[in-house]
């Protein structure tokens, strides 16, 4: 026992507090069912990492700032036949992160646009991506501030940060052209770094009044977010002189 108690202390001085904590009861078990070491140790170590994945995803979540949770097993592709199954499982792989390729999702509210995003968002950290969502008006308001306070350039690393960005809910607000300006700068710096899902209840051709800017919402749409082969987009309804693939 004093064996035991001296396992426990290394256990805990080692910072494996999980795998501290069970210590006794499995010591327990593996003698009564006469567990081969091996097998006891796996079987401790395995609790403290399956804690310790726990505990990152817990965390990566809570700084995903995801205003629900909705995983891709609860899109019901009935209620939403617009919606192309393939693409959705081609977008459930995740390559358009390891792409840095951009998604966009078009399309009336109520469809299923930020259910879909968030279930993309979960998807990516448990993968291991770090994932920040942000609704664009308030991401435009806290750009547009820093701008304005000449600090815009730090305040982009919160956004450049992130593997995937989701920017929800794009062209609801009018947004004025310091912000358009700021928002151009910011996916342009993403640009081949890091994905967007932007999802927008507008069509292309509203964006320049969204922004503001007709010639900033142009630039924004033939460079940085509608690049062509890689952007995927995802509309549950045809938007004005458009294809998507
Ligand atoms: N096809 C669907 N299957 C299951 N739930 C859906 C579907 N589409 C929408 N929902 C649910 O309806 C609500 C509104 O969807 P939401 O993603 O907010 O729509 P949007 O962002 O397009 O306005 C959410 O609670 C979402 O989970
Ligand atoms: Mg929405």
């Amino acid at each position: 026992m004093i064996a035991a108690a001296q396992a426990r202390q290394s256990l805990e001085q080692l910072g494996l507090a999980e795998a501290a904590a069970v210590l006794d009861g499995r010591l327990e078990a593996a003698s009564q069912k006469q567990l081969p070491y091996a097998d006891f140790l796996a079987d401790l170590l395995s609790t403290e990492t399956a804690a310790r994945r726990e505990r990152y995803l817990r965390t990566r979540t809570r700084l995903a700032h995801l205003p629900f949770q909705r995983t891709l097993d609860q899109f019901d592709f009935r209620f939403q036949p617009s919606i192309d199954k393939r693409q959705v499982r081609d977008l459930a792989t995740l390559t358009f992160i390891s792409e840095a390729a951009n998604v966009l999702f078009l399309g009336p509210p109520g469809v299923g646009k930020t259910h879909l995003a968030i279930a993309l968002g979960l998807r990516a950290i448990e993968q291991g991506s770090g994932v920040y969502f942000v609704r664009a008006h308030e991401l435009l308001e806290d750009l547009r501030r820093a701008q304005a306070e000449h600090r815009l350039e730090r305040r982009l690393r919160i956004y450049l940060a992130p593997k995937l960005l989701v920017i929800d809910e794009f062209g609801v607000w009018p947004y004025d052209r310091m912000a358009a300006t700021a928002f151009f700068t910011l996916v342009s710096a993403r640009y081949e770094r890091g994905s967007i899902i932007l999802a927008s209840n507008k069509g292309f051709g509203e964006w320049g009044e969204a922004l503001g800017d007709s010639v900033i919402a142009a630039a924004l749409l033939d460079r940085p977010l509608d690049v062509g082969p890689k952007t995927r987009h995802l509309a549950t309804r045809p938007a004005p002189r458009r294809r998507w693939s």
